[in-house]
């Protein structure tokens, strides 16, 4: 039997693929996802880059030529070095605080509030700003009309945490019937005013599906998902 595809269309020019599980602290285990955006000028947009494996280079490579390796946040970053060894012409963009973590990555420019010549036609982004954990650019692919998130909005399957770790995962509301924002997110929002300024943008964006790094994504209620999602932000 062939092996499964590696990349799963998701919309018009986006598909996904799930990496492996990746441990963070406390040895919290999480599942890892990345999508794959095709730019209307050519090429493709590598968005939260998971483990590359032989399997999702051979399908990338039926799709275009890799020109970005976006890590989304200061946290996921973990698969950048061997994304940029393997596309060495891929433009690489910091996101806020990556720079100072990662010396080792080439940065070819930032991710600011200036769109990327490149992405007008396809991708629109917001930084939310004020929080102490990570400073998170969240985009929309017009095309799909997906808004990606990172850690910002998690949901993890009932049982998928065990013993105190489920416990913790509960409290911090990530493991609730809808894919929320965690609490320890909620409570590192420093600059509430400067969160609810990107959350204007994203919420004026015509979302109709949400994706997110770590839970399944909420498909044709996008907008309403995203107000109720950050009510607490109000
Ligand atoms: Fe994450």
């Amino acid at each position: 039997m062939p092996n499964a595809a590696a990349l799963k269309l998701f919309g018009p020019e986006i598909w996904i693929a799930q990496g492996p599980t990746v441990t963070a602290a406390a040895s919290f285990q999480y599942p890892t996802r990345m999508a794959v955006i095709r730019l209307s000028s050519g090429g493709v947009v590598i968005w939260s880059p998971v483990a590359l494996s032989d399997a999702l280079r051979a399908e990338l490579g039926a799709l275009g030529e890799v020109r970005y390796l976006v890590p989304p946040n200061s946290l996921h970053h973990v698969f950048l070095s061997e994304w940029q060894k393997a596309y060495p012409d891929a433009k690489v963009h910091a996101p806020p605080g990556l720079r100072d973590k990662r010396k080792d990555i080439r940065f070819d420019g930032d991710l600011d509030d200036t769109s990327i010549a490149d992405w007008a036609e396809d991708l629109d982004l917001a930084i939310m700003h004020g929080n102490r954990i990570t400073i998170e650019v969240v985009f929309f692919h017009r095309k799909s009309g997906t808004v990606l998130f990172t850690d910002l909005v998690q949901q993890f399957r009932p049982g998928w945490f065990k013993g105190w770790r489920a416990v913790v995962a509960r409290l911090d509301l990530m493991t609730g019937t809808e894919p929320a924002v965690p609490r320890k997110f909620r409570l590192a929002f420093t600059d509430r005013r400067a969160a609810r300024a990107a959350l204007q943008t994203i919420l004026a964006w015509p979302a109709e599906n949400v994706l997110m790094a770590h839970g399944e994504p909420v498909l044709g209620t996008g907008r309403e998902f995203i107000r109720r999602a950050f009510r607490w932000l109000e």
